[in-house]
């Protein structure tokens, strides 16, 4: 939070938001409809996009540096629109900022599946980072032990997103590349869980791969709510604030931009989109004792 003479005053300052790249704007915008008075610096980590084939430790670091440049240009509240950051690095951005309100979005998306399967059979698209952590699992475990939960690998749909490429043959094929086995009908699944903020994007596509019996769950409406929780008092916007949402990238500003309205048409008229650079990231923890 800032607390500089002449800062603005709490209620006035952004929100932070940040992912890898443009899927953290599903969040973004799930949190523009429930909170329209709400000012938004987005952050979209081009330069290092994508995080979910790094390792731990370097989304770690990638992500603490991310939430440290929004923290230094001044927020009241950080969402970590990025389930691989948030299943790898939430713990260590909130030790590292306490008095601020950090929402990561696993939480939100295991508690939309525990919700939403019928029958516990729960399937989770994610990235390789994501799966490999477990957090999905523990996560659901935790609100509904017994449910069967498979997390799929399935990075390619990060890159077809950023293309802007999100229907059709194509994303359909990848799809079922990675999505065939866990989806067959003789493993029962009920619920595709979208592990991945980039993955709504394609939703239409997963819908007809996975078929009408698999309900689709995301994180961005139910992290949209816990925001507002976190904001409700003193830290809200005045009601009839203008809103607004500012778009920050660590590179290629201008691709960011043209994707970004192409997938969100919404925020055509937005101002340009800023160049950051966000210094440089927390040195790799040494390596463990042989
Ligand atoms: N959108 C991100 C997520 O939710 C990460 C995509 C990537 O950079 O691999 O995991």
């Amino acid at each position: 939070m800032n607390c500089q003479p002449n800062a603005p005053a709490i209620p006035d300052l952004p929100v932070g938001i940040f992912d890898s790249g443009v899927g953290g704007l599903t969040v973004a915008s799930a949190i523009r409809r429930r909170l329209p008075d709400e000012t938004l610096l987005y952050l979209g980590d081009l330069a290092r996009m994508p995080y979910g084939t790094k390792s731990p430790q370097t989304v770690a670091r990638y992500a603490v540096n991310a939430a440290d440049f929004l923290v230094r240009r001044g927020i009241k509240a950080l969402v970590v629109a990025c389930n691989t950051a948030s299943a790898l690095a939430l713990e260590a951005i909130a030790a590292r900022h306490p008095d601020l309100p950090v929402i990561g979005v696993v939480e939100a998306g295991a508690a939309g599946a525990a919700r939403g399967s019928a029958a516990g059979r729960i399937v989770v698209a994610a990235t390789e980072g994501t799966c490999r952590s477990g957090a999905y699992e523990r996560a659901i475990a935790r609100r509904r032990p017994g449910a069967s939960v498979v997390c799929v690998p399935c990075p390619l749909f990060v890159a077809l997103a950023e293309d802007g490429l999100t229907d059709g043959p194509i994303v359909e094929a990848v799809a079922r590349h990675y999505l065939g086995a866990a989806l067959d009908p003789a493993a029962a699944a009920d619920c595709l869980v979208l592990g991945c903020t980039h993955f709504p994007l394609l939703a239409p596509a997963l819908a007809r791969v996975a078929g009408p019996g698999v309900r689709l769950v995301d994180c961005a409406e139910a992290t949209a709510d816990l925001l507002a929780a976190a904001l409700a008092g003193p830290l809200a916007a005045r009601p009839g604030a203008a809103g607004g949402l500012t778009l920050v990238a660590t590179d290629a500003p201008d691709r960011f931009a043209r994707i970004a309205q192409r997938l969100f048409p919404a925020l055509a008229g937005l101002p340009p989109v800023e160049l950051a650079d966000l210094g440089r990231p927390p040195a790799p923890a040494a390596a463990p004792a042989a």
